[in-house]
């Protein structure tokens, strides 16, 4: 998400520095979208969540277009659904930006747009507008390194150097400027600059941290993105007074703390990120309602009983651990609307991944460091309760959690006697 408040920040300042006198045209030339753990037709709500705000601040940040990869397939499915399209559209108007001129949608979903139009003012030399036309391909997703797979979430993806020669002729009637993003390797990108005359310029994505000098076929200049948002590739288009190009000249920017980010874009990834974690926490939500019965940990099918058992019996214990900070771990990172990432929750909970703590809103009692997270699980003790239980090795139980990352200033010789009960 911070890559792309910066490469937002790196735009504006260029906005600032040009005067507005050299418009930017800001585009993605696929996976931009996660398909992270798509299993039988369905992607997780937290990465549904993740992506819906990528498609919120792409809208906010005005990308012009984004081509669809078969990687953004799962949830573009999601986005091009019959069912409720026309309030999505008004709820994420970039929808209608995400371009593929090869995929092809079935009964249930609509057709991406196989080009988008941005027209931009020109300054310099000859006035007017400039029409530039963008097309969307990309290539099946290789399962083998022979066969590609042309059926994803109901949308099949048709030959794209044949959709080309298809689409471009008509494109480039209403368009003065025509850029194709591909999700194509190299050899496939220098057939469809050489196939199609009326290309001007080819921005290639294929995973590739390249950073070449531009190939030339025909009109077109050809580039790749960078593969991380660690470098923004920037392609300089110079037009000779009656419009035509004089040169285009390419770089890439590294992203790093030169960029500022944007005020404007941090503060669209602070109010984007409050909703992501909204959506989440709605996710998290459903999955609890929807899960079975029996997946929930119920009061008798987790090894974990929860700190309000243990204070039953052992209520100093209790007192103390209750002015710790571990007694709000939880709260720490409600603060920061982190509460749903799973790569926070593991440390500030009981027993994550290990019967214990899911979400919380399937399994509340387990939020926070507790009793269990150093003694151990504590259902049997709680049946049987007698000496021997709990015993925990310190400091190498301590530094499960206290790590060099997390904890850097962690001493057990003074962290210890803050806890000690
Ligand atoms: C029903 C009452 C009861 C509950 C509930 C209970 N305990 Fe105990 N616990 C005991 C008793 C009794 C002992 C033994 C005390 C003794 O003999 O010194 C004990 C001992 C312990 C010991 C010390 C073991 C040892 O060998 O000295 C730890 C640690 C402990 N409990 C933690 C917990 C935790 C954590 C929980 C919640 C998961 C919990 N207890 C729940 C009654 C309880
Ligand atoms: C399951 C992970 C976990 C384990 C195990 C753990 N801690 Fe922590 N500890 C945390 C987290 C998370 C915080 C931050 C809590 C907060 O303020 O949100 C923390 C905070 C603390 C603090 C600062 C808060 C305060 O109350 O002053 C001390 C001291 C501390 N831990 C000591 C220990 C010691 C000593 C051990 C080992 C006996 C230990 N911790 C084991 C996760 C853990
Ligand atoms: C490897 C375990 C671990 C992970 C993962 C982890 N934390 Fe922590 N966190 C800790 C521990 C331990 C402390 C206590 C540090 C200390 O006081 O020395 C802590 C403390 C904190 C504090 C400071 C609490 C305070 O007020 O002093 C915040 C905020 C926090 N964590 C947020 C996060 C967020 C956000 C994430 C996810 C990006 C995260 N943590 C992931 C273990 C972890
Ligand atoms: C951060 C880790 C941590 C947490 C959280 C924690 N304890 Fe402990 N506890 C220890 C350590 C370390 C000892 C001393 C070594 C041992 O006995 O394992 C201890 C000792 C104990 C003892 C034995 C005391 C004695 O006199 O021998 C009991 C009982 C106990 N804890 C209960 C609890 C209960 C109940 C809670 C929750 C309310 C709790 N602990 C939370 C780490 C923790």
């Amino acid at each position: 998400m911070g890559g792309l408040a910066r490469r937002a920040g790196y735009i504006r300042a260029f906005e600032l520095r040009s005067a507005s006198e050299a418009p930017a045209l800001f585009v993605d030339a696929g996976n931009f979208l996660s398909d992270d753990k798509f299993i039988a037709g369905q992607l997780p709500p937290e990465v549904i969540a993740k992506n819906r705000w990528v498609v919120k601040a792409y809208g906010q940040f005005g990308q012009a277009a984004a081509n669809l990869s078969y990687d953004d397939l799962p949830y573009a499915a999601e986005l091009l659904k019959k069912d409720g399209y026309a309030s999505r559209v008004d709820d994420m108007p970039f929808i209608k930006r995400i371009t593929s001129a090869n995929i092809i949608p079935d009964q249930a979903h609509e057709a991406p747009a196989p080009y988008v139009i941005k027209e931009i003012p020109l300054k310099r030399g000859k006035p007017g507008t400039l029409r530039i036309g963008i097309i969307g391909l990309t290539e099946g997703k290789p399962v083998s390194t022979t066969e590609k797979d042309a059926q994803i979430a109901g949308f099949t993806i048709v030959d794209p150097l044949q959709a080309a020669k298809r689409v471009l002729p008509e494109l480039k009637k209403k368009a003065d400027y025509i850029i194709a993003l591909a999700y194509l390797p190299q050899d496939q990108a220098n057939l469809l600059a050489t196939q199609n005359p009326e290309l001007d310029l080819v921005v290639g994505a294929h995973q590739l941290s390249l950073m070449g000098d531009p190939a030339h076929f025909n009109r077109a200049t050809i580039t790749y993105a960078y593969t991380q948002t660690k470098y923004l590739g920037e392609m300089r288009v110079y037009l000779k007074p009656d419009g035509s190009i004089e040169n285009q000249a390419n770089r890439y920017v590294a992203l790093d703390d030169a960029i500022p980010d944007d005020p404007a874009a941090a503060d669209v990834v602070a109010g984007a990120h409050n909703d992501f974690t909204a959506e989440q926490s709605k996710g998290a939500q459903q999955a609890a309602a929807a899960a079975p019965a029996s997946n929930l940990l119920g009061a008798a099918s987790s090894a974990y009983v929860g700190v309000d058992q243990c204070a039953t019996c052992h209520a100093r214990e209790f007192e103390i651990w209750k002015r710790t900070g571990h007694s709000h771990a939880m709260e720490t990172l409600e603060k920061r609307s982190q509460q749903f990432d799973a790569n926070c929750v593991k440390c500030h909970v009981v027993g994550y991944e290990k019967g214990g703590f899911q979400a919380l809103y399937s399994t509340p009692q387990f939020a926070n460091v507790q009793c269990e997270s150093c003694h151990g699980p504590g259902r049997q003790h709680v049946d049987r309760p007698e000496k021997g239980y709990g015993f925990m090795s310190t400091p190498v139980g301590c530094v499960q959690c206290h790590t060099q990352a997390n904890s850097p200033d962690f001493n057990f010789e003074t962290y210890y006697p803050k806890i000690k009960h």
